[in-house]
């Protein structure tokens, strides 16, 4: 059991008042929050050991070099990772995906299929329609039912030799399902394609094993899970990460310049150019290590509890919806008040203190899906409170009757 109020007190931002009013904050999808413990190691970094990497004989450059690594070790365990080169550093998930699909431009061929979710964030979408355009290659998509969840038998149908890669959530940013992930992992191996599964929002709730899913590449965002911005990781499997060539030229990823030519550096460094958020990794390591110690077996509990108490909850509003209704989701609410638009919800709610998310969040399509506009959209984390969860009620219901 986790002990929320004394969690709580580790979040400074938590005490602070919005418009008068105790913050309430609900878009932990679109960012958690950091806790002192992460804080101080950011602190700590550029007050003692700030120094580029890898580079420097001094002690402080050393120091530095000796935690990054260490910060890789932390996130190649986390994820049972075989190899720590196949821990990349990157500047976030985007920054993962496209590092893939630029890698794959010399390999896709015109004719080739690529398969994409309905449900990805436009991370997972417009890299893939680029090195389609890139490649002569076709973009297709395996479709969802009402419910937010990947039609299945639709998906064995697209599968065939000449699909090469597939690309899924893990979970819907959107709608809070979570996909049958392993099971396509599965069965685009047996067509020999390649998959890689945006982890960004999964990462925060699910504890991924890359190696038990045999997937082949999985990205995450440091800032989802506790940690700072601007700084993220790619997973690759060691002969992919090989077969491919680095994203982008610079300095960190050579073995040999010449002007006549360069040889590149092993992994991971040749897709590390230039220099790294060193203390955004350093933190990176520092936030895992805070959301271990908690345990996600015991966040995935209580953040289904409060997902469950907040959807029994606002299903009680009338005429209010929720999109995303699959038997497996994480904490994430979708939802709109019939005649309203989720934007006019947001900002009453903003006035009570209340932080939650409108808009098409990055998923265009999902939107063109159910024909609406946006939506209003609530996402807990460990820290929320059933509490907070009434008073995001009562300043929906009280938008209700203001608005409608
Ligand atoms: N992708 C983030 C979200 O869903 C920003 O809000």
């Amino acid at each position: 059991m986790l002990d929320v109020l004394k969690i709580r007190n580790d979040f400074p931002i938590l005490n602070r008042e919005v418009n008068g009013k105790p913050l309430v904050y609900l878009d932990n999808a679109a960012t958690s929050q950091t806790p002192q413990q992460v804080i101080d190691v950011i602190v700590d970094y550029y007050s003692r050991y700030n120094a580029n990497i890898h580079r420097g004989v001094h002690a402080l450059s050393q120091e530095a070099t000796d935690m990054y690594e260490q910060a890789r070790l932390k996130i190649q365990a986390h994820f049972n990772m075989e190899k720590s080169h196949e821990v990349i550093f990157t500047s976030g998930t985007t920054h993962g995906i496209n590092l893939i699909a630029n890698g794959f431009s010399s390999i896709i061929k015109e004719g080739d299929e690529i398969l994409v979710s309905a449900m990805e964030h436009h991370s997972n979408i417009v890299p893939w329609q680029m090195l389609a355009e890139r490649t002569g290659a076709v973009l297709k998509v395996i479709p969802m039912n009402d419910e937010g969840e990947l039609l299945m038998d639709e998906y064995d149908q697209l599968l065939s030799n000449n699909t090469k890669l597939v690309f899924c959530n893990h979970v819907s940013n959107a709608l809070g399902t979570v996909n049958p992930i392993a099971e396509i992992i599965k069965k685009a191996h047996e067509v020999g394609a390649a998959v890689l599964v945006d982890g960004a929002q999964a990462s925060p709730h699910i504890k991924a094993d890359v190696q038990q899913l045999d997937v082949d590449f999985y990205t995450v965002s440091a800032h989802k899970m506790c940690g700072p911005t601007g700084v993220g990781v790619l997973y690759g499997k060691d002969e992919w990460l090989n077969k491919l060539p680095p994203y982008q030229g610079g300095g960190e990823m050579i073995a040999e310049v010449t002007f006549e030519k360069t040889t590149y550096a092993d992994l991971p460094h040749k897709f590390e150019a230039g220099t790294p958020n060193i203390c955004g990794g350093i933190a990176f390591g520092a936030a895992l290590d805070y959301m271990n110690n908690l345990g996600f077996d015991e966040i995935a509990t209580y953040e289904n509890e409060l997902l469950e108490y907040a959807t029994q909850k606002l299903l009680q509003i009338e005429g209010l919806r929720i999109y995303g209704t699959a038997k497996e989701k994480t904490s994430v609410i979708s939802f709109n008040i019939e005649g309203i638009h989720p934007y006019d919800i947001g900002t009453i709610l903003d006035k009570l203190g209340i932080a939650v998310r409108t808009g098409h969040h990055c998923a265009q399509p999902i939107m063109d899906f159910y024909g609406i506009p946006g939506t209003v959209r609530a996402s807990f984390s460990f820290y929320n409170t059933k509490e907070e969860v009434d008073k995001l009620v009562e300043g929906v219901e009280r938008a209700r009757t203001m608005l409608v």
